[in-house]
């Protein structure tokens, strides 16, 4: 089943993204961690799926993305893939997976591609990881590359703030950028940095742009939960909420409550 927006059927590829790109469409993108949303947010139409390691944090509570595993990403993609039948499914690689050497980082994007059905990996980091992203492409892999803030590095940022206002990050971004280009990436997200800078990096690379608080960029990516507005206490300036899911689950739980505790449910109809 596809969305109600949606009149190309078909499954999303890698190239297809680039395909849009060439022909000015822009790239609507989410994250997902399990069969039930991932199914509801293809059905509605999404371009591409994200199994963030963003999961580390949304769905297991951490404060960091740096706890999650290889065996637990690769668990909530089997879901993700199961509930998808048109969106890019794409699997971040998660912190520890691919930075010891290129061999671990080929190693580790089979496993989750043979093991989740996912379409893709995602890496974050430039030049310093370019050979290993090099060798997971040659692997058949297609991959999506992450600048700017990249979460798994909040330890050396020292926090979440915007990256790159300054003129070397800038310009080690841009490099960053135009190398992960050559090295084959299909696409890049860019997290958290000015948007005179996103709007630059879409005009020099022939490659999506998915800007997450970057600005417009070829495509956008957020968080399904945010954007939802399940996380009462996330609220960062780029972030648009589409819905007050907090309001709705937290109604709708306690007048259930309310219903068991006065004898209320199940009623007549309800049982057997
Ligand atoms: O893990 C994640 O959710 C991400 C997006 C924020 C791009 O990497």
């Amino acid at each position: 089943m596809a969305g109600y927006l949606v009149e190309d059927t078909r499954k999303v590829t890698a190239q297809r993204l680039i395909e849009m790109k060439q022909q000015g469409k822009k790239i609507a993108m989410l994250t997902s961690y399990d069969y039930t949303m991932a199914q509801l947010v293809d059905q509605a139409g999404i371009d591409a799926i994200l199994i963030g390691d963003s999961a580390s944090n949304v769905m297991a509570g951490n404060a960091t993305t740096l706890p999650i595993t290889v065996d637990e990403m690769i668990y909530h993609a089997r879901g993700v893939v199961r509930g998808v039948h048109r969106a890019l499914v794409v699997c971040d690689m998660p912190f520890g997976s691919y930075q010891v050497c290129a061999d671990d980082g080929v190693r580790n994007a089979i496993r989750i591609m043979k093991e989740t059905g996912a379409d893709a990996v995602k890496l974050e980091g430039g030049i310093e990881i370019v050979d290993t992203i090099r060798r997971i492409i040659e692997a058949g892999i297609p991959v999506m590359g992450h600048l700017g803030l990249t979460p798994q590095s909040v330890n050396k940022f020292g926090g979440y703030g915007v990256r790159a206002k300054e003129k070397a990050e800038a310009d080690k971004l841009i490099a960053d950028a135009h190398a992960l280009e050559e090295a084959g990436c299909f696409a890049i997200v860019l997290e958290k940095i000015p948007a005179a800078l996103t709007a630059q990096v879409c005009a020099e690379l022939a490659v999506p742009i998915i800007g997450i608080g970057g600005g417009p960029a070829d495509g956008q990516v957020l968080v399904v939960q945010d954007m939802l507005g399940m996380n009462q206490g996330f609220s960062p300036k780029f972030l648009r909420r589409y819905a007050n899911l907090y309001n709705v689950i937290t109604d709708a739980v306690g007048h259930y409550v309310a219903d068991v505790k006065q004898g209320d449910f199940p009623n007549e109809g309800e049982r057997y």
